[in-house]
């Protein structure tokens, strides 16, 4: 499959270079065509690797990751443009932080809405899956960095959309019975959220490979 993977940061590259092993083809958007971050991965990565600007990423995948930083998501996808992400499966990891403050960031959405309703919201003909934004880059890629089993979030209006999106996450080693269906998008208010839990967590356990998993 075609897949544009829209970050030149460390999330963007983690799931480009999974992607790409797990046999897809993935051009990589920045606001610069030339970005340096992506020449890079492009070059280290080889057949199957490419770059572009966001618009171009958007329109080359049949797929599409938002990697973006979370306060610029909306202007990122902006660039991408409407039509490219139009009826197509667009991946949201991204989380709204806001670092004006200093550390620990903040939320800059949340409680009645979130970045994965917004960009929904504003593309309402993208089919958007918010994901993998409770787990950091590299467990996003390598769930076994985390020992025993453990949970990952999927939510999203559009229910084709999840199926396919619970395919690539199985190829990238989640298995199906730990990946929970929060239902609508909605949700991702939910999973946004957590993330300061997560923050919490790094900052008490000195190891950003942990997760949670749900007992019931
Ligand atoms: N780091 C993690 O482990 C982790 C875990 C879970 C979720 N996340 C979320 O994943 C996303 C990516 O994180 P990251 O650390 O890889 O990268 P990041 O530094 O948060 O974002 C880098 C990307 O954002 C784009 N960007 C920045 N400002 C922009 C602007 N004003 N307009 C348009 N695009 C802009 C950059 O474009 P250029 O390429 O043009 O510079 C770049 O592609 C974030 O939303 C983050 O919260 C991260």
């Amino acid at each position: 499959m075609r897949i544009g993977v829209l970050g030149t940061g460390m999330v963007g590259k983690a799931i480009a270079t999974k992607l790409v092993e797990v046999g897809h083809e993935v051009r990589m958007g920045s606001r610069d065509a030339a970005n340096e971050k992506a020449a890079e991965w492009a070059g280290s990565v080889g057949e199957g690797a490419s770059q572009g600007t966001f618009a171009a990423a958007a329109a080359f995948g049949e797929l599409v990751f938002n990697c973006t930083a979370g306060e610029a998501s909306l202007d990122a996808l902006e660039l991408a443009g409407e039509e490219a992400l139009r009826d197509k499966v667009l991946v949201d990891v991204s989380n709204s932080l806001d670092f004006s403050q200093g550390m620990p960031p903040s939320l800059g959405v949340c409680n009645t809405d979130s970045l994965g309703e917004q960009i929904q919201r504003r593309f309402p003909e993208a089919r958007v899956v918010k994901t993998l934004n409770t787990v950091n880059n590299e467990v996003m890629v390598d769930p076994g960095l985390v020992a025993g089993d453990h949970d990952l979030f999927v939510c999203g209006d559009d229910e084709g959309a999840k199926a396919e999106v619970a395919a690539l996450l199985e190829s990238f080693g989640w298995s199906r019975e730990r990946i929970i269906d929060l239902g609508g998008i909605r949700a991702a208010r939910g999973t946004e959220g957590y993330v300061l839990l997560w923050l919490a967590l790094l900052n008490s356990l000195g190891t950003a490979h942990l997760n949670i998993r749900v007992v019931r």
